[in-house]
């Protein structure tokens, strides 16, 4: 099954290496790569069409500067927007990206209205909820990709202490996709606690790692941030939706009393369909943890000044 059309709005690292899985994965019949930079967009369409043959793939890609081009989309991907130099959080990127995101919204309203929105754009809780607000689509159409990619990050640098099969990992990462992620006791090897295996000392150095894993990667990167792990990380919640998989992800989604969290974008346990966020799993989480969800979400209300 593929969806008729897919938009990717940004063509920068993670753009371009989520559209190289749409085409490569055959998982669109159109591919829309937007960017305000149209050549760079082109070129990118080219080689993406190029590299079809090997993968008979039939997406077709095209390149545009405008987002009407967007009209139709059955998912729209935002991924617009300035990644982190090293030194700064994604927070720091609030001022400049939701000028992007919020202008990017009001256009998929108009050119969109039916589409699903994963957001990639940081800090991804607070631009997802951003572009909740201003398109006012329904909450289960708009989601942000954030835990997933740190759950992920925390199987592999697990493996690194552990070395098991990574596959036998359940991770489960919550909360802020940021400092005030939540990494969860209930991240098990086949079922099993993590403390049966780790020392807490070894679990502690486990969790500072996970959390400060992409500013690790800009530190080296220098210019731009992660690109191959977030964008693997939008496909999977993209395969979910246009195969309609009804699986378990993880995803920034809006919350309205869900852990006891309200009128916030936090990082949660959904199922992913055809419909988008078909529903929010309230997992037994400690009273511990929901209270640090709760720190996550004072946070989040600080910073949103929309
Ligand atoms: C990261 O953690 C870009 O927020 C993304 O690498």
């Amino acid at each position: 099954m593929v969806a008729g059309k897919i938009s990717i709005i940004g063509a920068g690292e993670v753009g371009r290496n989520i559209a190289f899985l749409v085409v490569i994965k055959n998982l669109a019949e159109e591919l829309v790569l937007v960017d305000i930079q149209k050549d760079l967009a082109k070129g990118l369409s080219l080689d993406l069409e190029d590299s079809r043959f090997f993968f008979s793939s039939n997406t077709k890609v095209l390149a545009v500067d405008n987002l009407k081009y967007t009209k139709s989309s059955n998912i729209v991907v935002v991924s617009a927007g300035r990644p982190r130099i090293p030194g700064m959080s994604r927070e720091d990127l609030i001022k400049f990206n939701s000028e992007v995101v919020r202008d990017i919204a009001r256009d998929l309203k108009k050119y969109a209205p039916n589409s699903i929105i994963i957001v990639v754009t940081n800090p991804v809780d607070l631009m997802t909820y951003l572009v909740l607000k201003t398109t006012g689509f329904s909450h289960k159409k708009v989601m942000g990709m954030g835990v997933s990619l740190d759950s992920a990050r925390l199987a592999n640098i697990i493996t690194k202490k552990l070395p098991v099969n990574i596959s036998n990992f359940n991770p489960l990462v919550l909360g802020a996709h940021g400092k005030n992620m939540l990494i969860s006791e209930l991240s098990s090897l086949y079922g099993f606690k993590l403390s049966n295996f780790l020392s807490k000392k070894e679990l502690k150095e486990i969790k500072k790692t996970t959390i400060n894993r992409g500013a690790e990667i800009v530190s080296f990167l220098k210019k731009g941030s992660a690109r191959f792990a977030p964008a693997v990380a939008v496909f999977k919640l993209l395969e979910a939706i246009v195969l309609d998989k009804k699986e378990l992800s993880l995803c920034s989604a809006y919350l309205k009393g869900e852990f006891s969290l309200r009128d916030v974008c936090l990082g949660v346990p959904v199922i992913l369909g055809k419909e988008g966020i078909e529903k929010i799993l309230e997992i037994p989480l400690s009273k511990e943890e929901i209270t640090f969800l709760r720190k996550a979400q004072r946070e989040f209300k600080k910073k949103k000044f929309f």
